[in-house]
């Protein structure tokens, strides 16, 4: 539950738009816990790709997924995320979870599980909770909540140079389509779709550099921690 003295920020918005990049630095320069919502439900694609068969069972979903836990990490701030006490970060991001993650996400109980951890979230001086509806569904009673957003040929150009550096072999019109797509399937979905929160600042990245973005957010923080 919300203790009154956890300052919350959610972070909502389309695909490449900035969320993880400004919430990594917002965590770190105000020291307040950082939750990827969109690795724990990576987490839960995990699982299914371990064991597909259990989740037609509800209660052995909910079985499997009791065996995530979250810590926050004493560097970077963020929860990292461990499967039967083991830490499976680095195993949530290949094509086969990301596959499995879209699948469960759309699953209600599975939500609902989701929904329980991040409420572990809220706990020290501050947590800042990103994804596509901290600020609609699970925070909405957050201190400050934002909608991050800018214009789809920006953000397919920032994912094209992200995985070209990355060594990655790809073209920008295949990146464009599927940002194009994960927008229709994001806003369309009849579960927790991605909307602008109530009383949500809407932030466009398109002409904001990430520090100058980062500035706008402290000085919103500051003008509302009182
Ligand atoms: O943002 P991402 O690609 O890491 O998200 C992985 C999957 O989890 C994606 O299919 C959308 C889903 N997701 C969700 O349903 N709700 C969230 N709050 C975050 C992610």
């Amino acid at each position: 539950m919300k203790s009154s003295s956890t300052y919350i920020i959610t972070i909502d918005g389309t695909s490449g738009s900035g969320k993880t990049t400004i919430s990594k630095s917002l965590a770190k320069k105000l020291s307040f816990n950082l939750l990827d919502s969109g690795k724990l439900y990576r987490s839960a694609g995990f699982v299914y790709s371990l064991s597909k068969e259990s989740f037609s069972d509800m209660n052995s979903i909910k079985e499997l997924i009791s065996k995530i836990t979250i810590l926050s990490n004493t560097d970077s701030n963020e929860y990292e995320i461990f499967f039967e006490n083991n830490k499976i970060d680095h195993l949530l991001y290949s094509e086969e979870v990301s596959e499995c993650a879209s699948i469960v996400s759309k699953i209600p109980e599975v939500r609902e599980c989701m929904m329980k951890i991040q409420k572990q979230c809220v706990r020290g001086k501050g947590l800042i909770a990103n994804g596509r509806d901290m600020g609609t569904e699970v925070f909405p009673e957050a201190n400050l909540k934002l909608y991050v957003d800018a214009s789809l040929d920006i953000r397919a150009k920032r994912r094209y140079e992200e995985l070209k550096s990355k060594g990655e072999n790809v073209n920008f019109e295949n990146v464009y389509k599927s940002l194009q797509k994960r927008d229709e399937s994001d806003t369309n979905r009849s579960i927790s779709p991605l909307r602008v929160p109530n009383n949500a600042e809407i932030i466009d990245t398109t002409d904001l550099k990430p520090n100058a973005i980062v500035d706008k957010i402290l000085n919103l923080y500051t003008i509302t921690k009182n």
